[in-house]
């Protein structure tokens, strides 16, 4: 197993290329299996994620070319139906292929996922919104059955106790694509990954309106065909570098983010001091000295991600007074609480909140990475704190991150990989 290592404290400088995001590329890939024709996915970021999702396709019996960023898919006559447990579970996101597999084989088994270190993560909307359709729906030896001989459309009220959910939606919007009738999902998803899938559906020739705000209507149609579709960049990984940018008093530029999709973050790092502007797809980014408490509430899209929560709750511990956490889409998701503990923060955590009280500086520390987006704030704890900080567990980080420490030593940063 790998290990981070990283020097502290030194200020990030220079340029950071953002890649493809990872959240849009999995049901991407997932939709292929929709058509019989050719697809190619290009900007898709070489992850482990990714990889799982593709060895998911061949054993369906997909043939899949992989070379750099660029993915084709020859779905031709590909068989299978069963996603099997061995893959679903090291990604969740596997669950993405139940919709696709359901509309074009008429039966699909996959493995229900299981237990998620970032709290409960239920799959009861996706299997409500499918069954809406007229799936018939059994769970047995650890498989979600579905059977999709005869599906309609449908209109489905979408949303769960935290709000509309970003795989139920796309799950649904892909079964719908191939569904007789007219489809209206309400309280759908609006997140920009969503946003992409049906972009990419529609150009597979799929009829779908709505795909930016919570209410999404399909047109069901015969057949689908092959596409070639471009992948946005990620928005957390951008995200990411301008919290890291903020954390260590830098001045960087990034490279390939949009601001429509970082509207909450630029509000509040704007709030906490920090200064940004940005010309085209380039953000810049400039620290102030002495970083100031904000509050955040995590909601869905357009609200303040919970796939950033973690990395701002580092700047918050560096800020000077309280800041206070509201986590609404995953209220148990703080398993980074008692690692950046171990490297001087005062952080608490209170229900589904953490209330955080700015230190004037972390220390280095021996920590452990829990989960993606944790092990994304340890490394930022890292980037600020003094000494030497060690994160063991590094594989989760390299689920999201492409080359994290390249980026990162490339704008400056004392950062390399060790074998544990
Ligand atoms: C997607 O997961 C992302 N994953 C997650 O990114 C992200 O944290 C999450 O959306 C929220 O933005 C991918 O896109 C591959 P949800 P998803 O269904 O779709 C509840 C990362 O670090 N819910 O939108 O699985 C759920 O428990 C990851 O990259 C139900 O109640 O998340 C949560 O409270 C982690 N029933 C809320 O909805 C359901 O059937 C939103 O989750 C489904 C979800």
């Amino acid at each position: 197993m790998d290990k981070l290592v990283i020097e502290g404290g030194r200020k990030l400088k220079g340029t950071v290329q953002i890649s493809g995001a990872k959240n849009a590329a999995l049901p991407i890939l997932a939709a292929t299996l929709l058509t019989q024709e050719k697809c190619v996915i290009s900007n898709v970021p070489p992850l482990r994620d990714v990889q799982t999702m593709v060895k998911i396709l061949r054993s369906l019996g997909v043939r899949v070319q992989m070379q750099d960023s660029r993915i084709t898919v020859y779905p031709a006559k590909y068989k299978g139906y069963t996603a099997p447990y061995k893959l679903v579970s090291t990604m969740r996101a596997s669950i993405c292929v139940l919709g696709p597999l359901l509309a074009k084989q008429a039966l699909v088994r996959v493995s229900l996922p299981g237990g998620c270190v970032i709290g409960p993560r239920p799959i009861d909307l996706h299997l409500k919104g499918l069954s809406a359709l007229g799936a018939k729906i059994k769970i047995e030896h650890g498989y979600i059955v579905a059977q999709g001989k005869k599906m309609k459309g449908a209109r489905i009220y979408l949303g769960g106790p935290f709000g509309s959910s970003v795989l139920a939606t796309a799950n649904v919007m892909m079964a719908a694509t191939l569904t007789p009738g007219i489809t209206i999902i309400e309280n759908a998803a609006c997140e920009p990954e969503v946003v992409d899938l049906a972009n990419f559906l529609l150009k597979m020739g799929a009829k779908i309106h709505g795909q930016k705000t919570h209410t999404i209507e399909i047109e069901g149609v015969k057949k689908l065909h092959g596409a070639e579709h471009k992948i946005i960049n990620d928005r957390i990984e951008a995200g990411t570098y301008m919290l890291a940018c903020a954390i260590t008093g830098g001045e960087i530029s990034i490279k390939g983010a949009s601001i429509s999709h970082l509207g909450v973050l630029i509000d509040k790092l704007k709030g906490v001091g920090t200064t940004i502007r940005h010309s085209g797809d380039t953000i810049f980014v400039k620290a102030t000295r002495r970083l100031r408490p904000v509050d955040i509430t995590t909601l869905p899209f357009p609200g303040f991600p919970t796939d950033l929560q973690a990395q701002m709750m580092v700047l918050m511990c560096m800020a000077g007074g309280i800041s206070v956490i509201t986590e609404k889409v995953y209220p148990e998701r703080f398993m980074h609480i008692s690692e950046l503990n171990r490297m001087g923060a005062r952080v608490m955590k209170e229900g589904s909140s953490a209330i955080i009280e700015g230190v004037p500086k972390l220390s280095g520390a021996p920590v452990m990475a829990s989960d993606l987006r944790a092990s994304a704030a340890l490394v930022l704890a890292g980037l600020a704190a003094s000494g030497r900080t060690e994160i063991s567990r590094v594989y989760h980080l390299d689920r999201g991150y492409k080359t994290m420490e390249e980026k990162l030593s490339r704008l400056g940063a004392k950062i390399w990989r060790e074998k544990e």
